[in-house]
């Protein structure tokens, strides 16, 4: 046996789970994604999914991911830079621009490739780039391609973050990136006191609004609308595999930024573009986001129902803002025995462990849709409750 198969043969912590029947990871649906799905032949309720706007299975969207893919075929076969740029990712492009309210916007192939590939371009040798400790695995490894200074802060603790921040060379580029929503704990970076450090220090601010765009601000523009902020933080990006109902994402900044990147960002230039069908759907998503506030209105209303209800239930929700809600478990047998209980009364919620949080802060992740009703909310907090007081996590 070589040394990486007899290395690779000692993991089996996943066997260990199916063992006991808990192993909670690659559960097949083989239905249309809504809020009942088909799981091993079963109805289940969908409180796992990033479809805020509950747009994934709408007919307007399929039909302009259908009519892309008869006009376009089936993929690039190309990257942006060379053979691979359509007229819809360009339309994409403008019209995401519009709506953030940036200069000038690009697509990516997803939204982890644009925080991997987007980052290291902004900072080098000699610059310093300063995350949350709780920010997205991409941005984590978009900082670890960086050869700049790597700082890291307390989760949203804005002295920490100032301390961070005095430590670096004052003419030295200070790059500050931060999820908006933070995406296992539903908290909101804290933008205006980022951007208040950002002033005082000179730094700059990135702002990944993969959680943000179609749920927070005018028409789901975002966090950094929401607070008024936009002009003030330098780079957006965001992704289309949430809110926007398909795959890729997209970063947002001035002209300059946008050129340079255009022209240096690994994914962008890389990596194949897009398929027109993803385009289409992510441009025929964004046209609904603009003309149906209606969607962005249920959402939060059934958020702040589902919100009251956990909180009067005695759930431990922690510092959510968002319709992700974390039911803290802090054990990751029981968050794994939990997810199985929940799956076996219908409900389909994700279990998250580290590196996804700290050990001591293992949950299960409750995410809301615009489409879910009141009654499948009540079904489902009922069944948690019974599941959490079963295991004792509530008691
Ligand atoms: C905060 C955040 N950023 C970036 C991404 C990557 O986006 P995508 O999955 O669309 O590639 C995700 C995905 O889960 C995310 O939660």
């Amino acid at each position: 046996m070589g040394l990486l198969q007899e290395k690779l043969s000692k993991f089996r912590l996943p066997q260990m789970y199916m063992e006991k029947g808990v192993y909670p990871y690659f559960r097949e649906i083989d239905s249309h994604q809504d809020t009942e799905v088909i799981m091993d032949g079963k109805k289940v309720l969908m409180f796992g999914s990033n479809s805020y706007m509950g747009l994934t299975y709408d007919q307007r969207i399929i039909d302009a991911a259908i009519a892309a893919t008869r006009k376009y075929g089936t993929g690039c076969a190309g990257s942006r830079l060379l053979n691979g740029t359509l007229d819809i990712h360009v339309q994409l492009e403008k019209e995401l621009a519009e709506f953030i309210g940036k200069d000038e916007a690009l697509c990516f192939s997803t939204g982890f490739t644009v925080n991997e590939g987007v980052i290291p371009q902004l900072v080098g040798r000699g610059d310093y780039i300063i995350c949350d400790d709780r920010d997205h695995a991409s941005i984590v490894d978009g900082r670890r391609l960086t050869f700049a200074t790597q700082l890291k802060y307390k989760h949203n603790d804005m002295e920490a973050l100032e301390k961070e921040l005095q430590k670096c060379e004052p003419d030295a580029i200070k790059l500050i990136v931060v999820d908006s929503v933070f995406s296992m704990e539903g908290d909101l970076a804290n933008l205006p006191e980022i951007i208040r450090l950002k002033k005082k220090y000179n730094a700059t601010v990135y702002v990944d609004e993969a959680h943000g765009v179609g749920v927070f601000g005018r028409n789901g523009r975002g966090v950094c609308d929401h607070f008024g902020l936009t002009d003030e933080v330098d780079i957006i990006m965001g992704t289309f595999s949430k809110s926007l109902a398909s795959i890729g994402g997209f970063v947002a900044a001035d002209k300059d930024i946008i050129n340079w990147l255009r022209h240096n960002a690994r994914s962008y230039i890389f990596q194949a573009s897009s398929t027109p069908a993803a385009t289409a759907a992510a441009i025929e998503a964004l046209h609904i986001l603009k003309t149906e506030p209606e969607r962005q209105e249920k959402l939060w209303k059934i958020t702040n129902y589902a919100l009251k209800r956990f909180r009067e239930c005695g759930f431990e929700i922690g510092d959510t803002e968002s319709p992700i809600i974390p039911l803290y478990v802090r054990d990751t047998d029981k968050t794994f025995l939990v997810t199985k209980m929940a799956f076996d009364e219908g409900v389909f919620i994700n279990p998250v462990i580290p590196p996804a949080c700290a050990p001591q802060d293992t949950l299960v992740r409750f995410a809301l849709m615009a489409t879910h009703t009141k009654e499948q909310v009540d079904y489902a907090i009922d069944k948690l409750l019974k599941c959490f007081k079963e295991l004792e996590i509530i008691k």
